[in-house]
């Protein structure tokens, strides 16, 4: 396809026809803040942050939403382009409850990201919160609509990414909010709470309940792992602290299959990690009753048993039955070991039961 060249900060950049100011601007190594624009939703230009000045027009324009020209020349930083941004922000910090002290988004918020980047030290318009009380009806997803911007992310995510439909901008003007339908709370709602709405939401408007007071962002330490809950082999991100899940995450930058997307199971309910009724030594039966036994007691236990099945019935009267909960590299291990050491093929898997 043939390629439009455009000047950027006085920069010439090749891009496709089909980019817009932003994915040029970004390729090219120019910084341009965004809010209500994320790569895997559709944009939609309604928060003014990521305005640019473009030669011969006369309004600034949102470069999320607006596609490249041959010829055109673009300005990324000037004093009018800061002037705007630093005014919308101040506005979406005045029209809410932003005590980033308490927000459980602090350190991980863009909102306070662009205050910090745009020096924003004192508002000069009086902060006017809506005062919507906090929607705590479910045991999954806390949502303070104090917080919320309006960036619609959390419904394009809805809508596009799950196509669940629960949630939608209501209401017009200053009393426009994110709402369920009737307007019901979370928990009342037809909400399946998979949480792709808290894996965009931009600021501390949705949040993880049961991570509350849990700790902060950069006291995390993550570590990636596979989902266990089925054979989908989704990827997230184990959020621990003082060795104990606190919640879990995924990134839409892990890739394939899930591009962060995780379902209920997936995102909440690692509760069973730390139950006090989880096995956590191996137990052998005596006499009809459990004791504990140590892994290598165990092991041994096994290897007598299947060896003594094999040795008097012959290998295949042992079959072997994989799980969903594993990974492909288990599984495979699985398998090699029922045909290389058992000797039989008779291996199969949960999935197909
Ligand atoms: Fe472009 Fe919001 S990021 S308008």
């Amino acid at each position: 396809m043939k390629q439009v060249t455009l000047t950027i900060n006085g920069k010439s950049v090749k891009t496709s026809p089909r980019s817009t100011i932003l994915i040029a601007a970004r390729s090219a190594g120019f910084r341009i803040p965004t809010l209500c624009y994320h790569p895997r939703l559709a944009s939609v230009g309604s928060c003014r942050v990521c305005v640019v000045e473009i030669q011969g027009r006369g309004n600034l324009a949102a470069s999320c939403v607006t596609p490249v020209a041959d010829g055109m020349v673009v300005r990324t930083d000037s004093e009018r382009v800061v002037a705007a941004r630093r005014l919308v922000v101040e506005l979406l910090l005045a029209g809410g409850e932003h005590n980033c002290s308490l927000c459980a988004a602090s350190g991980d918020c863009e909102l306070q990201n662009l205050a910090y980047e745009l020096g924003i030290e004192k508002l000069d318009f009086p902060v006017e919160a809506p005062g919507y009380p906090r929607d705590t009806s479910n045991a999954m997803i806390e949502r303070d609509l104090n917080k919320c911007v309006l960036c619609g992310r959390c419904v394009r995510a809805c809508n596009e990414v799950q196509v669940n439909e629960v949630i939608d901008i209501g209401y017009r003007g200053a009393r426009a909010k994110i709402v369920t339908a009737f307007d019901r709370n979370y928990g009342d709602s037809d909400c399946v709470f998979c949480g792709e709405c808290v894996s965009v939401c931009p600021t501390g408007a949705l949040r993880e309940k049961a991570a509350r007071f849990k700790g902060r962002p950069w006291e995390f330490q993550k570590t990636r792992t596979t989902c266990v809950y089925c054979g989908t082999g989704c990827q997230l991100d184990v959020n621990v602290r003082d060795g104990r899940v606190v919640k879990v995450t995924s990134d839409f930058r892990h890739g394939p299959p899930n591009y962060g997307s995780l379902c209920a199971k997936g995102r909440f309910a690692y509760d069973f990690i730390h139950h006090p009724d989880r096995l956590t030594t191996p137990l052998i039966k005596e006499d009809d009753e459990f004791r504990e036994a140590t892994w290598d007691e165990a092991m041994d236990l096994v290897v007598l048993g299947l060896s003594a099945i094999r040795n008097q019935e012959g290998p295949d009267a042992i079959g072997v039955l994989a799980s969903a909960r594993c990974t492909n590299e288990e599984n495979y291990l699985l398998q090699k070991f029922t045909r290389a050491c058992l000797g039989t093929n008779n291996i199969d898997h949960c999935a197909r039961l």
